[in-house]
This record gives structure tokens, C-alpha cells and sequence, in this order.
């Protein structure tokens, strides 16, 4: 048994107010259209047909060949677009899901609870439906006195009596595929706003005398439609507040889920503690034990276990087990921090490795370097590391303490258990075990102090 689905996204998503596709919009860290064929492939046995028209281009160059997309040109309403999918599945698929690409919140389980619906109803197609006191312009559902589907009317035709229904068609339908391309073909055109209704199908098959049957879903949250921003942003919400429960219910700790955001993707070990304001994208992977955050920003990162990343930012970067870092700490791209590290306020590190124990208290740049083991890095020490539009390499050995201030000229290297003093300039590389001093202070004239008063 064959089930495709099919996705139309060829609306200009007017309400959006944006050049961007309506559908290609993030809501945490993916596109809408990600999230809605993410819950297909539960349902569905086939590769989804996406029905694109405006913004084809992006849409289809996103999709890549994770879906076949047929062009709607031009977009002449919702049963316009569902025709558009008979060229390349007419007689290749046995149901069809239908779904709208601005539903990005619905699961798969629903899919799945329509399409068993559909499954055991003899008429042509089921669809699901929600009650709620808030109708938010969606199409209401009249049904017969018999308790099947008569007819969904779209808000802007409703009586006053039909817009007080509570029933609201959510925009997803299971239908036996070779009845819906004939249906199509039928619909008429409606006159008063020059659209094919894919809602007008119902009415046909009543017509026929084939009975409709309704999926009553209780989740309203779930049937969240994006028109506009303001649906955006508390469909959002109400997906971050799915991925934080997940995470919670898998042994996460979060003092404040409403202000932790956390993308599609990321995976977070057990005990582990997410204070507020914390943001962690979808490439992201954190251990057991540590606690990230407060106001912490980790983008396509490795966390070992019982790490701190106190106020911290960290993009591309690797932190091994029991490192310590910030507040204000920011590991850029190639950042690596062995175990044990410690790295305090106002530090930066790119493209180096900090071996196992390395201390960094203070106001530090660290760039395309490697240090040994139980290396101290003085407060205010530079690798002065780019010459020429050239990055070039600083090695540091074990157990070296580099003084306050330093300033490390790559390309260099100083081994292990070497020492620098405080402001030492150093050029040359360093032998083990040897001091280095830079130039010391000397008095150069005697000042007049002026006398207050
Ligand atoms: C639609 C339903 C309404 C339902 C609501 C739920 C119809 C006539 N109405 O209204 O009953 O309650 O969704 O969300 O179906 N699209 C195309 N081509 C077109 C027009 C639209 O592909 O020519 C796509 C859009 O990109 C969008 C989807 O179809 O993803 C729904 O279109 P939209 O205009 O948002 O319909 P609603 O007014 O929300
Ligand atoms: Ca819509």
C-alpha cells in the first residue's frame, strides 16, 4: 500500500509581509516546510510532492531532492494547487495525505491517527479538525444531522450562525487517491474570489451520497497556522516549549524553559543544567553533569561532562570533560579545551588547543596555538599571530608560565617549563626551563608635582 503525501506551499503567504518564502521561515533553527515533511515521514510510504509557485526557486533549492516539486503558475487557490500533484502520482500511490506547509506544528502521530481513520471509512476521504473558542479565520466545519461532515465554509462566507461553530478545519486530509483527481476536476471556480477551494471536495462527495469523516483533534497547539508573524512567533513558542519538555522528560534540568532556546537537533545528556537565556543551536552536542548559562550562546559546539560555561559564547568549539569557563569567555572556530581546563573573564581563543589543566584567568587572545599541559597563560597575554595576511603558529610546551601581559610574536616557540616575565615582547623561540624578561621600567626624569590648593 502506497501513501504519498502532498504539501502545498505556493502561496505568497501575503500576511507574512516578507521577501522570503512564506514556508522557508525558521521556527527553532528549521524551515516550517522541514518541520511539516519531518512529521510525514511517519505516514507516509512514498517520497512528498511539494506544490511550490512563489519563491520556487528557494523553496526547490532547499528541498534539493528530498521531495519532488511540482509548479503551481499560476496560484489559483488550495483544490489549484492539490491538482497540480495528479501529473506525477495519477495511478503511482494509493492515499493521499494533503497538507497545508503553514501547519508546521502538527504531528506525527496525527498524520498517522488520519490516515488509520481514513483507512476504515468506506467514503473517499477523512480530514482532522479542531474545536476551539478562538476560530482565528479558519474554515468552519458544518455537519448533517447524522453527525458526518456537510461542508466547510471559509470565514469570510460564513452566517453569522456557521462562524459561531467551534469545529475549525485544520487543513490536513487523507484521501483514496484516484477519487481526489476526479474531485478536482469538478470543483468550481469560486466566483467571488477567483480560487479553486481544495474545501469544496466535501461538498461533492455529500453530493454523491459518500460519507466524510472527521479525525476531532484536541490539541490546539498543534494546529497552529502560520499566516502571520504574530502566528510565527507563538507557534515558535509553543515548539520551544515541545523541545524543552523532551529534553526535561530525558533528564535535563531548566530553571526557566520560557527564556532557554534550544534548536531542532541539539542533544543534551542527563543532568545537565540550562540556566536562562540560553541559546544552543541545532549542531550542537553537551554531556552529562554541566551547567550552561546563565545568558550563554553555543553554536555547532562539543560539551564534555561537568562542565561550567558560566555567560560564555562558543562557536565551533570543543570542550572536553570538568572545563571551566567565563564569565565572557568566547571560543571561536577550532577552539579546543582539554580537560580541566580553566578559562576566566575576557578571554578568546581560536583555531588552538589548551592542554589538559591550562589556566587562563584573564583578558587573553589565544590564536592558532597549541599549549602543553598545566600551562598558566598570564592575565593580558597575545599571541600575535597574524604578520602579512599570515596566520602564523605559537607552541608552548608543558608546565611553561607564561607572565602577565605577554606578548607571544609567532611564529614561535617556547618549551617546557619555560617562564616569561611580566610585559616580556618575545620574538625569538625559548628554550626549556629558561626565563625570559622583556624591558624593564627605568625612571627616565624626575616630575614636579604640582601642590593642591
Ligand atoms: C486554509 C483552508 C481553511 C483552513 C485553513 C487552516 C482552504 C480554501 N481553506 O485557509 O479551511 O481552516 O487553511 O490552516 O483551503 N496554497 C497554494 N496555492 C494556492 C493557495 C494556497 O499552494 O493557490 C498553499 C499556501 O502556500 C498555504 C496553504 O496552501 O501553505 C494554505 O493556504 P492559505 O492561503 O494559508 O489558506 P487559509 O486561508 O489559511
Ligand atoms: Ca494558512
Amino acid at each position: 500500500m502506497k501513501i504519498t503525501a502532498v504539501l502545498l506551499a505556493a502561496g505568497q503567504g501575503t500576511r507574512m509581509k516578507s521577501d522570503f518564502p512564506k514556508v522557508l521561515h525558521p521556527l527553532c533553527g528549521r524551515p516550517m516546510l522541514w518541520h511539516v515533511l519531518e512529521a510525514l515521514k511517519s505516514v507516509a510510504t512514498e517520497k512528498p510532492v511539494v506544490v511550490v509557485g512563489h519563491g520556487a526557486r528557494e523553496v526547490k533549492k532547499y528541498l534539493a531532492d528530498s521531495a519532488e516539486c511540482v509548479l503551481q503558475e499560476p496560484q489559483l487557490g488550495t483544490g489549484h494547487a492539490a491538482m497540480q500533484a495528479e501529473s506525477v502520482l495519477k495511478g503511482k500511490t494509493d492515499y493521499v495525505i494533503v497538507t497545508y506547509a503553514d501547519m508546521p506544528l502538527l504531528r506525527g502521530e496525527t498524520f498517522q491517527r488520519l490516515f488509520e481513520t481514513q483507512r476504515s471509512n468506506a467514503g473517499p476521504f477523512s480530514l482532522l479538525t479542531v474545536t476551539a473558542d478562538d476560530p482565528r479565520g479558519f474554515g468552519r466545519i458544518v455537519r448533517k444531522a447524522d453527525g458526518t461532515v456537510a461542508a466547510i465554509v471559509e470565514e469570510y462566507v460564513a452566517t453569522p450562525e456557521q462562524r459561531a461553530i467551534k469545529e475549525l478545519n485544520v487543513g490536513a486530509y487523507c484521501f483514496k487517491a484516484e477519487w481526489l483527481w476526479d474531485a478536482l476536476h469538478r470543483i468550481r471556480k469560486n466566483l467571488q474570489k477567483g480560487e479553486y477551494y481544495l474545501t469544496d471536495v466535501v461538498e461533492l462527495a455529500v453530493k454523491d451520497n459518500l460519507p466524510v469523516q472527521a479525525v476531532v483533534h484536541n490539541d490546539f497547539i498543534e494546529t497552529i497556522g502560520i499566516n502571520t508573524r504574530v502566528h510565527l512567533s507563538e507557534a515558535e513558542s509553543a515548539l520551544r516549549m515541545r523541545i524543552n519538555s523532551e529534553h526535561m522528560l530525558n533528564g535535563v534540568s531548566m530553571m526557566d524553559p520560557a527564556s532557554t532556546y534550544i534548536e531542532v537537533g541539539a542533544k543534551i545528556g542527563k543532568d545537565t543544567v540550562i540556566m536562562p537565556n540560553t541559546y544552543i543551536d541545532g549542531n550542537t552536542e553537551i554531556g552529562e553533569a554541566n551547567v550552561i548559562g546563565p545568558n550563554t550562546i553555543i553554536y555547532d559546539s562539543r560539551i564534555g561532562q561537568r562542565c561550567k560555561v558560566l555567560a560564555s559564547v562558543m562557536e565551533g568549539a570543543v570542550l572536553e570533560d570538568d572545563v571551566n569557563i567565563g564569565p565572557f569567555a568566547r571560543l571561536r572556530k577550532g577552539a579546543h579545551l582539554k580537560g580541566h581546563v580553566h578559562m576566566g573573564n575576557f578571554g578568546e581563543v581560536k583555531d588552538s588547543t589548551l592542554g589538559e589543566g591550562v589556566k587562563m584567568g584573564h583578558f587573553s587572545y589565544i590564536g592558532n596555538a597549541t599549549i602543553g599541559a598545566n600551562t598558566n597563560i598570564g592575565a593580558g597575554t597575545i599571541t600575535a599571530n597574524y604578520y602579512c595576511e599570515k596566520k602564523n603558529p605559537t607552541e608552548i610546551g608543558e608546565d611553561v608560565f607564561i607572565g602577565s601581559d605577554t606578548m607571544l610574536v609567532a611564529p614561535l616557540k617556547i618549551g617546557d617549563g619555560a617562564r616569561t616575565g611580566a610585559g616580556a615582547v618575545v620574538t625569538k623561540n625559548v628554550a626549556e626551563d629558561t626565563l625570559v624578561v622583556g624591558m624593564p621600567a627605568r625612571a627616565i626624569r624626575k616630575l614636579e608635582r604640582k601642590k593642591k590648593g
